[in-house]
C-alpha cells in the first residue's frame, strides 16, 4: 500500500499513463526507498514511461530467477540487462529492495546479498527505468548515482557506450543467460576486439588476428574508448570503427548482442516484435575460437558444425567446446608416433617457435616428429614453404581451397587402426550442432552471408577431412619415398571449374557412358591423371545443397567404391569428376563374346568387392545411404579387374527431399528393382541387397536380367527350378567351360537365394553376404 502512493507521488505530473496495471501484476514507474520487488509476484515491474522496457524478477530456470531489464514488446520479451546472471534467486523470499541507506539490494532467500550497487555512494531515493532501457538510482535532485548502462551483460542499447571499464560478454549458451567465454571489450591496445576468455586461454578472433590493426581499418592510438550507436543504428568507436545497421528506419529498436556463439549482431526490432540482424561483422562461424575445443575442428556442411578427427572421441556430448580427446595421449619417442592429415585444416595459433620458411614438407614433418612440444603442424601448400608447428591445438577450422594440410600427432597403434581403410564410422562425422541460428535467421543477412561466403570460396573440398584421412596410412608407407608425400598431399578433393573440365574433355567429346543422371566423358586432368567427368542433367538443387551432398559423396572412401575426385558447380552446370576405371562396367565384358575372359575368379572377386562395397554404404558408413540402382553398368573394373560400385549417394543428389524414395522414373533400373519398388513399400537397404542378388545371379549365369523381357522373375525362375533338382551347374555360364570353384559356386547360389527372397526382411543384411561369401557362415 505504501508502495503504491509513493509510486503515486512520483508519478504523477509526467507519467499518465502509468498504473494502467494489466492482469495480474502492477507496474510501478519507480521504486522509493524501502520498496521491493520479489519473485514471488513476478508480474509486479518497473517500467520505463512509455512502457518500452520492464524491470523485475526474470525466471532463468526452474525456481531461479535474475533481477532483469527486458523489451516489454518484443515477441520474447528480450532481456537486455542481468544483475546477477551468474547467480540466480530462489522463486520465494527473494527480494530486490531499494535500502533506506540508499543502495539497491538482491537478497535470495537465505538472506545473503547476492547483488548489490556500491554501500559508498551517494544515497539514491529512487529507481527508475528510463526510456533509453537504463536502470537508474536517482538522488531528490534527480541527479544519477548509479546506471544498469555502466555494466552492460551481453547487449548494448542506443545511446549505451562501452567504455574502458565495460565490457559485453555472451551468454554460454542457447537458453543459458550465465557468462560464456565471448567478450568484446576495448583491448590495451585500444582497441575494440571480440576475445575468446576461457579459463585457460585467451584469444582474440576480431578483427582478424593474421590482419594487422591498420589493415582491419582500425587506429590504435585514441585512448578514449568509447564505442556507441546511435537511435538509427549508426555506430562508431574511437579505434575508428564504424558500421551502419541495414536498416535505419526511424523510431525502431535495436540492440547489439553478443550471441552465445561469439558472434556480435545489431538486430532490429520489426514491426511484428521480432528481431532482424541488421549488421554482422565480416567473420564467419568458424572464425570464431574456441567453437570446437582443443583437437575439434569447425566446418560448413553447409552450416557451421564441430567435427572430431577421426578416431577422436567428443569429450562432452553436449559441450562442444570442450573438444575432442585422442584414442591415446600422443607418445614423445618419434618411433611411435604417426600423423594423421587433414586436408585444407588448420589450428588457428599456438605456434611453436617456427622453424623457419621456404621448410619442406618433409624437413617440417620430421622436425615435428623429433619435438615432443609439437603436437602437430600446418603446412601452407601454396609454394612458400611456411611450416608453422604448433605446441596446442584449438581452433580447428577448415575452409574450402585453404591451402593448407594439418598434420596432428597420434600414437601409431591408433592410426594403423583408423587408417585401415574399413574401420572409420561416418555417423560420427555429421555431428552438427551449431545451427541454431541458420534457422532462426533464414531470411537474415547472415545466412546470405554465409551462403554468399560459401559461394565466394567455393566450398567443397573443404569438406574433405575423411578425404585427408586415408592419406594416413599412405604416409606411414611412404616415409621411405618421402618425396612423393609432399605431391600426394597437393592432390585433394577439389572444386573444378567448368573450364577446366572442358579442357580436360576435349570440350566434352569422348562419351564413355551414359545413364538416368546424365553423360560420362573421359578427360585428362593438367596433372596427367585420367578421369571420368559426369555432367549432371537432372539435378534441381541449388547451390548450397549440391555442396554439402557433393561433399559428403567426396569424403567417402573404400576400395570398393569409386572415388570421386572432385566436381564443378557454376551457373547450372553441375559435374562430377571420378577417378577413371580402366575396364569400363562389367556388363560391357559380361554381356559381350568377350564374357570368357571374365574367368571365374573375376567373377567371384568381383561379387565379393561389391558386396564389400555397398556393405560399406550400408553399414559403416550412413544407413541411408542406399544405392538404388544396383546393376552391372555401375559397378566399374580398374586394370587389374578390381570392382568399384559408382553412382552411389545419387539419389541424394536428385531427391534430397524424399528420403524414403518413392517409386520413380529415375531411381532403379527394371529388371533389378526390389519387389517392394513396385508395391510402393518403404525402400530400404534391402532393395539393394535384391539388387546385388540379382547382379550375382547374371555373375554366374552370364545371362543378362535385361533379356529376360524386361522381367527378371523369369530368370529368377528358371534358376531356382534348376537348382531345386540339385543342378548347380545347370545354371553356370557355359563360356566359362566348366572353370567353377564348386564350393565357391555353393556359397554363391546361397547368397543368391537368400537376396532375391520377395519378402525383404528374409533377406540377408550386406555384411553377412560378405561373410556368407567369405564361407564364414556362423552368422547365416
Ligand atoms: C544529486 O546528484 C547530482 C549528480 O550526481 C549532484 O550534482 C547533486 O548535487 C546531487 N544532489 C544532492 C541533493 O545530493
Ligand atoms: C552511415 O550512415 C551515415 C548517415 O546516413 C553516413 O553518413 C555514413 O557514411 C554511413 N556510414 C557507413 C560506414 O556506411
Ligand atoms: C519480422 O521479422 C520476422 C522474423 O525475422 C518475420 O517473420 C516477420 O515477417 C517480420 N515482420 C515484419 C512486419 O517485417
Ligand atoms: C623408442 O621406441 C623404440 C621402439 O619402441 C625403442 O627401441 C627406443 O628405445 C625408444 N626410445 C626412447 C628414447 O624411449
Ligand atoms: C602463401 O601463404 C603465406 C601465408 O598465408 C603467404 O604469406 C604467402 O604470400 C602465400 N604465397 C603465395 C604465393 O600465395
Ligand atoms: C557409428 O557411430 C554411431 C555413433 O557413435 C553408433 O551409434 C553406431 O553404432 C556406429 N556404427 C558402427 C557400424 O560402428
Amino acid at each position: 500500500m505504501e508502495t503504491r502512493l509513493l509510486l503515486l507521488r512520483a508519478a504523477l505530473p509526467l507519467f499518465i499513463l502509468c498504473l494502467s496495471a494489466p492482469a495480474g501484476g502492477r507496474e510501478f514507474l519507480s521504486l522509493r526507498s524501502g520498496d521491493s520487488l520479489s519473485p514471488e509476484e513476478v508480474e509486479d515491474v518497473l517500467v520505463s514511461p512509455k512502457r518500452t522496457f520492464s524491470g523485475g524478477f526474470h525466471e532463468v530456470g526452474t525456481n531461479a530467477y535474475c533481477f532483469s531489464v527486458w523489451f516489454t514488446s518484443s515477441v520474447d520479451k528480450t532481456v537486455v540487462w542481468m544483475a546477477n546472471r551468474d547467480s540466480p534467486v530462489n522463486g520465494r523470499l527473494s527480494t530486490v529492495r531499494l535500502e533506506k541507506r540508499g543502495n539497491l539490494v538482491l537478497k535470495d532467500a537465505d538472506g545473503s546479498r547476492v547483488w548489490e550497487t556500491a554501500a559508498s555512494l551517494p544515497a539514491a531515493t529512487s529507481v527508475e527505468l528510463s526510456e533509453t532501457g537504463n536502470l537508474v538510482l536517482l538522488n531528490q535532485t534527480r541527479g544519477v548515482i548509479w546506471e544498469s548502462f555502466a555494466s552492460p551483460t551481453d547487449t548494448l542499447l542506443p545511446l549505451q557506450p562501452l567504455t574502458k571499464g565495460n565490457k559485453l560478454v555472451s551468454r554460454s549458451g542457447p537458453g543459458s543467460y550465465s557468462s560464456g567465454y565471448y567478450s568484446l571489450r576495448f583491448s590495451d591496445d585500444n582497441v575494440l576486439k571480440m576475445v575468446y576468455d576461457a579459463p585457460k586461454v585467451t584469444s582474440v578472433y576480431w578483427p582478424k588476428p593474421d590482419i594487422s590493426t591498420f589493415d582491419s581499418g582500425r587506429f590504435p592510438y585514441n585512448s578514449r574508448r568509447i564505442a556507441m550507436f546511435d537511435s538509427l543504428g549508426h555506430f562508431s568507436s574511437t579505434d575508428k570503427l564504424k558500421f551502419n545497421s541495414s536498416d535505419d528506419t526511424p523510431g525502431r529498436w535495436r540492440r547489439l548482442t553478443l550471441d552465445y556463439d561469439g558472434m556480435a549482431r545489431l538486430y532490429t526490432l520489426n514491426g511484428s516484435g521480432n528481431w532482424e540482424v541488421t549488421w554482422k561483422p565480416e567473420l564467419h562461424a568458424c572464425n570464431v575460437h574456441g567453437l570446437c575445443g582443443t583437437y575439434g575442428i569447425c566446418v560448413y556442411s553447409p552450416e557451421p558444425s564441430c567435427q572430431c578427427p577421426p578416431g577422436f572421441r567428443m569429450i562432452d556430448p553436449s559441450d562442444w567446446s570442450r573438444g575432442c580427446s585422442p584414442p591415446s595421449p600422443p607418445k614423445c619417442n618419434s618411433s611411435e608416433i604417426d600423423f594423421l592429415v587433414l586436408q585444407h585444416t588448420d589450428y588457428f595459433g599456438y605456434d611453436l617457435e617456427t622453424y623457419g620458411e621456404k621448410v619442406s614438407f618433409e624437413d617440417c614433418r620430421n622436425r615435428c616428429l623429433s619435438d615432443c612440444k609439437c603436437k602437430g603442424l600446418a603446412y601452407k601448400l601454396n609454394g612458400t614453404g611456411n611450416c608453422y608447428p604448433k605446441f596446442n591445438l584449438l581452433n580447428g577450422y577448415q575452409m574450402p581451397d585453404y591451402p593448407t594440410v594439418m598434420l596432428i600427432k597420434v600414437s601409431e597403434k591408433e592410426t594403423t587402426l583408423i587408417g585401415d581403410g574399413e574401420a572409420l564410422n561416418c555417423t560420427e562425422q555429421r555431428s552438427v550442432l551449431l545451427n541454431q541460428y541458420s534457422e532462426s535467421e533464414s531470411q537474415s543477412p547472415y545466412l546470405k552471408y554465409l551462403v554468399a561466403f560459401v559461394a565466394a570460396a567455393g566450398v567443397v573440398e573443404g569438406m574433405c577431412i575423411l578425404f585427408g584421412w586415408w592419406w594416413i596410412d599412405r604416409i606411414h608407407r611412404r616415409e621411405k619415398e618421402s618425396t612423393m608425400g609432399y605431391q600426394a598431399l597437393m592432390l585433394g578433393f577439389k572444386r573444378f571449374t567448368y573450364a577446366e573440365l572442358k579442357i580436360a574433355t576435349h570440350n566434352f567429346r569422348e562419351e564413355i557412358g551414359r545413364g538416368g543422371f546424365g553423360t560420362v566423358f573421359k578427360g585428362v586432368l593438367s596433372d596427367d591423371r585420367v578421369v571420368a567427368v559426369k555432367r549432371l542433367e537432372v539435378v534441381s538443387q541449388g547451390e548450397p545443397e549440391f555442396w554439402a551432398e557433393v561433399t559428403f559423396i567426396g569424403r567417402i572412401n573404400h576400395m570398393n567404391l569409386l572415388k570421386m575426385w572432385g566436381f564443378c558447380a557454376e551457373g547450372k552446370h553441375r559435374l562430377l569428376v571420378y577417378e577413371f576405371m580402366e575396364n569400363g562396367s562389367v556388363d560391357k565384358i559380361l554381356f559381350s563374346r568377350y564374357a570368357a575372359s571374365l574367368g571365374w575368379k573375376k567373377r567371384f572377386d568381383i561379387a565379393m568387392g561389391t558386396a564389400k562395397g555397398l556393405c560399406y554404404l550400408h553399414e559403416e558408413c550412413l544407413e541411408w545411404i542406399l544405392h538404388c540402382d544396383i546393376k552391372p553398368q555401375n559397378i566399374l573394373l580398374d586394370e587389374n579387374f578390381r570392382p568399384k560400385v559408382g553412382d552411389f549417394g545419387m539419389s541424394k543428389l536428385i531427391e534430397k527431399n524424399n528420403l524414403k524414395y518413392r517409386f520413380s522414373t529415375v531411381r532403379g533400373t527394371r529388371g533389378y528393382l526390389a519387389p517392394e519398388w513396385m508395391i510402393n513399400q518403404e525402400i530400404t537397404a534391402k532393395a539393394d541387397v535384391f539388387s546385388y542378388g540379382v547382379v550375382l545371379l547374371e555373375l554366374v549365369t552370364g545371362k543378362s536380367a535385361a533379356d529376360f523381357h524386361e522381367d527378371v522373375h523369369n530368370l529368377i525362375q528358371w534358376a531356382q527350378s534348376k537348382l531345386r533338382q540339385g543342378d548347380e551347374m545347370g545354371i553356370v555360364d557355359t563360356s566359362l567351360a566348366g572353370d567353377v570353384n564348386e564350393e565357391q559356386l555353393r556359397r554363391v547360389v546361397k547368397v543368391i537365394l537368400m537376396c532375391l527372397e520377395v519378402e525383404k526382411d528374409r533377406r540377408p543384411s550386406m555384411s553377412t553376404v560378405v561373410k556368407a561369401l567369405q564361407g564364414d557362415d556362423d552368422d547365416c
